[in-house]
């Protein structure tokens, strides 16, 4: 398992492969799965069918690790997009970028800029900027500039991290987010990591997520459990219910395509369920994670595609 798990990750880097598969139908196909559509048109009805579900979504125009100052711009001018056609069309959603996408491998300082306008745009329509976390070589910049944005004048309520427990270091982020006040989406985290940072195993992964809930649950800010392990939702559960936490003060959120019935389900218990919906050409690093963390889905999408 958890060769296949880091053959994936490794296959996520892979660019012939890259190439060929968001250039072929073929793979549109196979990533339809777990992407909403190639355009920002797809994005939005899925949301709009997502919402009507009863679902809040977070949207997601794929894309990583930028090779030029054009390209992060472009990036960054579709997420303006988004952010005016959610308000115009009255979605219940929000935002999730990536600072790689923003140019942060180019320079902090443009990554900075582009997520600080984006958050100023969000800020404007009432609406969230999530910054997803990517690998660790970039947490502490990532803390930093999403740290010094939130502390910024009006930007205090639309800008908010991930935290991944599979991290040693992310109790003591925890808690210096919520000193500052920063909403946190928890989860697992999809990176291959070394032993010197992460812990290799499940059980240590999902013993730190629990203590983590624990820790933002009891906090009074927004947060978010993101998720499909039902252990780990139910651990949430039984903490809010025995601190007289009201649902309606964290969500749990989940990935577009994994556990919808497990998304309607907490639904209908009243719990508040946000779906992460991704979109665009750029799906296939995305599309190898979602595979490492459950190679099963391999054979489940080559079955479907067969029939
Ligand atoms: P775990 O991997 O233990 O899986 C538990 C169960 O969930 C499995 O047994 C299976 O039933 C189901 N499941 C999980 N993954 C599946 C899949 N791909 N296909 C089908 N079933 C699956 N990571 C990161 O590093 N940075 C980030 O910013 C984010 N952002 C993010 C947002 C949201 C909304 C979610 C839900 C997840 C992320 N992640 C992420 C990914 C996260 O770190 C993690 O890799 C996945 O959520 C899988 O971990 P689980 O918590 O689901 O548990």
């Amino acid at each position: 398992m958890a060769i296949l798990r880091s053959t994936f990750i490794a296959l996520s880097h892979n660019r012939p492969l890259r190439r060929f598969l968001e250039q072929s139908p073929i793979g549109a196909r196979l990533s339809s799965r777990f992407i909403a559509g190639m355009k920002l048109e797809d994005a939005l009805r899925v949301a709009a069918a997502v919402n009507a579900q009863g679902m809040a979504v977070s949207l997601d125009s794929l894309g990583e690790s930028v090779t030029s100052e054009f390209e992060a711009h472009r990036a960054a001018e579709i997420y303006h997009q988004l952010l005016d056609a959610i308000s115009t069309q009255k979605l219940n959603a929000n935002i999730s970028i990536k600072l790689t996408q923003m140019g942060l491998e180019l320079s902090q300082a443009l990554a900075e800029r582009i997520a600080g306008d984006l958050a100023q745009h969000a800020s404007k329509s009432g609406n969230f900027v999530r910054v997803d976390m990517e690998d660790s070589r970039l947490t502490q910049v990532t803390l930093d500039i999403v740290r010094r944005l939130h502390a910024r004048a009006g930007l205090r309520n639309s800008i908010g991290i991930v935290i991944q427990a599979y991290l040693y270091r992310s109790e003591a982020d925890i808690e210096q987010l919520l000193a500052d006040g920063i909403r946190v989406r928890l989860c697992k985290g999809a990176y291959r990591e070394p032993h010197t940072v992460a812990f290799a195993n499940k059980s240590s992964v999902d013993k730190n997520f629990a203590l983590l809930t624990g820790k933002l649950l009891e906090s009074p800010v927004y947060h978010a459990l993101a998720t499909h392990d039902e252990k780990m939702i139910e651990a949430a559960k039984t903490f809010a219910a025995q601190h007289g936490i009201d649902r309606s003060r964290f969500e749990f959120q989940m990935l577009y395509g994994i556990r919808r019935d497990l998304q309607r389900r907490l639904i209908q218990e009243g719990y508040r369920v946000r779906v992460y919906v991704p979109f665009g050409t750029q799906w296939y690093p995305y599309f190898m994670r979602r595979l490492a963390e459950r190679p099963a889905n391999v054979l489940f999408m080559v079955k479907n595609f067969l029939r």
